[in-house]
């Protein structure tokens, strides 16, 4: 079969993640294409990267034949527009987390997804990333007995582009930024559980003067067979990346670091060129991640959506996927507002961004 042919649009942080992982699986699929608005990004990142095709409006992508499936980098408050006129085109959409901004923008995304006859395709790569899904394996085969507890953490010193810090583009801070990733990832390892109710601590503690969005969240998921997810998601974690899992059950637990393990303990008094995202320095002791795209499963994720396209698996992470963790980030936002835990089923309509529902707790009462 040939392999599945790829547009990216937007060519900065992620698109350079997601065409190295292209690459990485080159028997499964190529990237033919890249759209990004900024005059001559596009033509310098298909340089980079050996791409034929470059567009500086992604809707000119969309009209290349070539392209079967798009791999959408760019703010969240562009994913719905990008997807439904993907979805027009006929093009399956790979779209980065968070799924979208609002409850709406999702049920629209996978509406048009169905009515277009392609795949919704959500790029949660933890569910990918080989620690983590040896974590699962051992669990699925009951190596920890009933489990009750399951943990995800992500934490960084805060997002590398502006329009992470602003609301009105992003739709959250540090719980929509990073705490999609643990809130997909322990609804996933607890074998795709309803939601019962959430409970949310969200504040903005060290960065007020660069935004009004939170910066450090914790979040309780309570899941329909009474295990918990905990998500600690932060901005206020200088020195690195730091993405790690605890899981509990009644016969075992297991721990893993993402990154360390993976990472060489090493010392320079001068310096080098780069040892893990976010690290803002490599003098002295630092801790320098190999294989960092696969340790997250970035590749070992993109080679799953091409077979998908080709009908040799079946979507692990899709437009349901997404739209779960929307509906969470809704009721923790929802939950800081009120002090309280919210019950599912919960969805308010009308919610401009996630956020909205803490900053204004009478739309989160509202909806009650
Ligand atoms: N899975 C992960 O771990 C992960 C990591 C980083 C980012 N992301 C997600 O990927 C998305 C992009 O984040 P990023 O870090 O690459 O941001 P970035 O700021 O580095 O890049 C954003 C890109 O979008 C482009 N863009 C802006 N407006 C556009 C438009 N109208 N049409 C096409 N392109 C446009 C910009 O020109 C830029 O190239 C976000 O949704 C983010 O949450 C996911």
């Amino acid at each position: 079969m040939t392999k599945v042919k790829i547009g990216i649009v937007g060519s900065r942080f992620q698109a350079d993640c997601i065409a190295a992982s292209v690459k990485a699986m080159p028997e499964e699929m190529e990237v033919v294409a890249v759209a990004s608005p900024t005059k001559g990004n596009a033509e310098e990142f298909a340089r980079r990267h050996g791409i034929p095709s470059f567009y500086s409006d992604y809707r000119e992508m969309l009209r290349n034949p070539e392209v079967e499936m798009i791999s959408i980098t760019a703010p969240n408050n562009l994913h719905a527009q990008i997807t439904i006129d993907a979805a027009k085109a006929g093009k399956h959409v790979v779209c980065e987390k968070p799924l979208c901004v609002t409850l709406e923008e999702a049920d629209a995304m996978i509406e048009a997804c169905e009515k277009a006859g392609v795949l919704l395709l959500y790029a949660e790569e933890l569910f990918f990333a080989p620690k983590y899904v040896k974590a699962k394996q051992m669990a699925d085969e009951g190596a920890f007995g009933k489990i009750h507890l399951v943990k995800q953490g992500e934490k960084h010193s805060g997002p590398h582009s502006d329009w992470f810090w602003d609301v009105k583009k992003s739709g959250g801070g540090a719980l929509m930024d990073l705490g999609c990733h643990g809130i997909a990832f322990c609804w996933w390892f607890l074998g795709k559980q309803k939601v019962k109710s959430v409970y949310s601590h969200v504040g903005n503690l060290h960065h007020r003067d660069r935004t009004e969005g939170d910066d450090e969240a914790i979040t309780i998921i309570e899941f329909e067979n009474g295990a918990i997810g905990m998500v600690e998601s932060s901005w206020n974690r200088p020195g690195g990346m730091d993405d790690s899992i605890e899981v509990f059950g009644e016969k075992g637990q297991t721990y893993a670091d993402m990154l360390m393990g993976n990472a060489l303990p090493t010392y320079s008094e001068v310096g080098f060129g780069y040892a893990v995202e976010k690290a803002s320095s490599t003098k002295g002791w630092t801790y320098p991640v190999f294989e960092e795209h696969w340790n997250y499963g970035f590749p070992q994720e993109m080679r799953h959506f091409a077979r998908c396209v080709r009908g040799k698996e079946t979507p692990i992470s899709d437009g349901e996927t997404g739209r779960v963790v929307q509906e969470v980030l809704y009721a923790a936002y929802a939950s800081a507002g009120l002090g309280r835990k919210i019950t599912f089923p919960f969805r308010p309509k009308g919610i401009a961004r996630p956020i909205d529902l803490w900053k204004k707790p009478e739309l989160a009462k509202a909806a009650l």
